[in-house]
């Protein structure tokens, strides 16, 4: 492929030659004649003319070009103590009778379906099956709770949603019928079905005439074939934290998508066709999404769903017994995993157990890889550790390092350098670029590349103000960082109210919204601390109302129970601490960043807009006082 600088310019210097070379690379039913053009709302737009089918060219590609016998996915669930393998041609069998059962179910092209499933194969059956008939899915994580669900139902507004009878974390079942009727319940827009995949000693309570379980229907429907759909229809819509209570619908356009999949296997992650990729990632997420399924069945790999934790299922060494029982090439996960394992077993000694030699590079994300991690990961692995930068807007890596390409080293801390596809440049306040060396905002030059969000589900008004309004040009990301002298680019963090907890994304606006409708709560503001593990935990500082004593109030457990309930576990929302008031600019801005810093034991300035400094040292004590932030306990 020649060398990244090559690459990278031959992407800049003529954008839609690049792009129309990897589109060359995918089968088309009928190829598009223009690269990129603009939509009515004036917004870019890939491939508009052409015509394809992602599953397709996840499965049945793979079955007429020689790969039917080889295996597709892999399910290994410790949990359960299930493994099971499916091959290309096994996976278009289950794939495309699964088709056949959405379409009994009355799903056409375009419809909207929500999927709502532990990590079990028909997760990714019912995606693939969904691709097949051109309907759009929607997956939402399973550890998200109904009120969370019942928002994107009502989003989305699907015809069918499709969901299993409990997920497992660890050792806990979590029955999912009750919390997906209580979600329907919550939610305005009634999906006319349900479809559930049973799964052993749990029996769930059904609807009669809206819910039917998958194994009684599956006889009755005969496999589809693949539908074509145009470059432009959506594949699906992954909803995303933002700075507020209501996520957003990130669209994914199937021609753009199918071509930075197969583009990025062997440029960001030096894959070949038969080889083992590993995404220990969930499917509710973006991550899951491309890696787990659609990157490496449309480039011909072999992937792996694990159902399990890399600790505690059974034990820190799970990654490796996984690796090396499959002959793992390439792992990506998030850094939390990795701390995660380092604090069971610090110095490595479950490795001794394993080969795990196959092992060609670690990429990481969710997160920015914290320089003792990247240290330590590479040290016990001895293979080269890649922390790449990523969102759910953009489908697939903004920065890496490009190792299918050019094989360079990293830097700790550094998520490397642009993919080619992403112009990234970093603004200051005007909009003006800044030179190496300078923070600020990043931002990426517009068009995003293919596979990147188009604009948001029903929503372009939001798409607009959210990431192109602030700079005219460009597509704002939401984190801040610089180039160092070298050209490597530090992401440092986000500069809005999305936090990320063991790589789960989560909005701080949200729980806070969620704290301010107790009774007893006057205002309130959520920050996100660093944590050793998770990366990153939110914090709450509640100021009450009038009246309202904290006195047997239970307020910390009535709060934490609220966002739990409303949220998910996965918040881990444990802390919130009494304060009389919150320190604020003159204008009535909190300032969160100010005292995330504090907390942190960052080296930071009070703002000369501070309307009373003693707030801020009164918010010091209490978080001495209840041993919170880095800088405190
Ligand atoms: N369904 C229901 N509940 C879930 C869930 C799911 N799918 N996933 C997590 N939860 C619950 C957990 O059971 C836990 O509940 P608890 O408070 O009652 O114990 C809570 O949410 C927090 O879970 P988690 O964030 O997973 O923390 P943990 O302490 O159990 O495990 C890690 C910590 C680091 C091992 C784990 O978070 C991890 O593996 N993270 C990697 C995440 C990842 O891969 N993200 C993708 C980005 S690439
Ligand atoms: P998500 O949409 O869940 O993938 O979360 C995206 C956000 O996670 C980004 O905007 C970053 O804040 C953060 N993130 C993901 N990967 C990295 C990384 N490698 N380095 C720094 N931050 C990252």
């Amino acid at each position: 492929m020649g060398s990244y600088a090559e690459e990278y310019k031959r992407f800049i210097n003529n954008r839609e030659d690049f792009w129309k070379e990897k589109a060359d690379l995918i089968h088309w039913y009928k190829k598009s004649e223009k690269i990129l053009s603009k939509t009515e709302e004036d917004l870019f737009r890939w491939y508009e003319g052409g015509t394809l089918n992602t599953c397709y060219l996840a499965v049945d590609f793979h079955v007429e070009n020689g790969r039917k016998d080889q295996t597709a996915l892999i399910y290994d669930s410790p949990v359960t103590n299930t493994k099971q393998k499916f091959t290309y041609g096994e996976l278009q069998k289950e794939v495309s009778e699964f088709a056949g059962v959405l379409v009994n179910l009355g799903i056409t092209k375009g419809d909207r379906v929500v999927i709502y499933m532990p990590m079990i194969p028909e997760a990714v059956f019912a995606m693939l099956a969904c691709a097949r008939i051109g309907a759009i899915h929607s997956v939402v994580f399973g550890g998200f709770a109904p009120h969370e669900l019942a928002i994107r139902i009502d989003d989305a507004t699907p015809k069918l949603l499709i969901s299993s009878s409990y997920g497992i974390e660890v050792d806990k079942i979590i029955p999912y019928k009750p919390l997906l009727d209580e979600a329907i319940h919550q939610a305005t827009h009634k999906p006319d079905s349900v479809l559930m995949v049973k799964r052993p000693n749990l029996d769930e309570i059904m609807h009669t005439g809206r819910d039917h379980y998958y194994h009684e229907i599956r006889s009755e429907a005969k496999p589809r074939d693949c539908v074509p759909v145009g470059a432009n229809h959506p594949l699906y819509i992954l909803y995303t934290s933002g700075t507020t209570g209501k996520p957003k619908g990130v669209i994914r356009e199937n021609g753009g998508h199918a071509v930075a999949m197969h583009y990025s296997m062997k440029a960001v992650y030096n894959m070949n066709p038969g080889d083992v990729f590993w995404s220990a990632s969930d499917v509710g997420w973006v991550v899951g999404h491309s890696y787990i399924v659609y990157a490496p069945l449309i480039y011909g790999c072999t992937t792996i769903l694990y159902e399990g934790k890399p600790v505690r299922t059974p034990d820190a060494g799970a990654f490796f017994r996984v690796i090396s029982e499959y002959k793992v090439k390439v792992l990506f996960t998030a850094p939390t995993a990795i701390r995660a394992i380092k604090k069971e077993d610090p110095e490595g000694k479950l490795l001794k157990k394993y080969d795990i030699t196959c092992l060609e590079t670690l990429f990481l994300a969710g997160e920015r890889t914290d320089p003792n991690t990247y240290y330590w990961a590479q040290d016990l692995l001895k293979v080269p550790v890649v922390d790449h930068w990523w969102q759910t807007e953009t489908g697939w890596a903004i920065s890496s390092n490009l190792i299918g390409i050019e094989k360079r080293d990293s830097k700790a801390g550094s998520s490397n350098f642009p993919v080619p596809g992403f112009e990234v440049h970093i603004l200051d306040d005007g909009g003006n670029v800044l030179e190496n060396g300078k923070e600020g905002y990043i931002a990426v030059k517009l068009p995003l590349p293919p596979g990147c969000l188009p604009t948001l589900w029903k929503d372009t008004p939001n798409f607009r103000k959210s990431y192109l309004q602030q700079y005219p040009g460009y597509y704002v990301t939401g984190d801040g960082g610089y180039y160092d002298k070298d050209g490597y680019l530090f992401v440092m963090g986000r500069i809005d109210d999305v936090i990320n907890v063991a790589g789960h994304r989560l909005s701080t606006g949200e729980m806070e919204e969620i704290i301010s409708s107790h009774p007893s709560v006057a205002e309130c503001a959520v920050i996100g601390i660093a944590e050793e593990i998770k990366g990153q935990i939110p914090i709450g500082f509640v100021v009450l109302k009038d009246g309202h004593s904290s006195e047997g109030l239970k307020l910390e457990t009535d709060l934490s129970h609220m966002i739990r309930e409303q949220i998910g576990a996965i918040a881990s929302f444990k802390n919130a601490m009494i304060v009389k008031r919150l320190p604020k600019t003159r204008s009535g801005k909190i300032l969160r960043k100010t005292m995330r810093k504090m907390l942190d034991g960052e080296e930071f300035t009070i703002p000369s807009t501070i309307d009373d400094p003693a707030i801020l040292d009164e918010i010091k004590e209490i978080a001495k006082s209840h041993k919170v932030g880095k800088a405190f306990s």
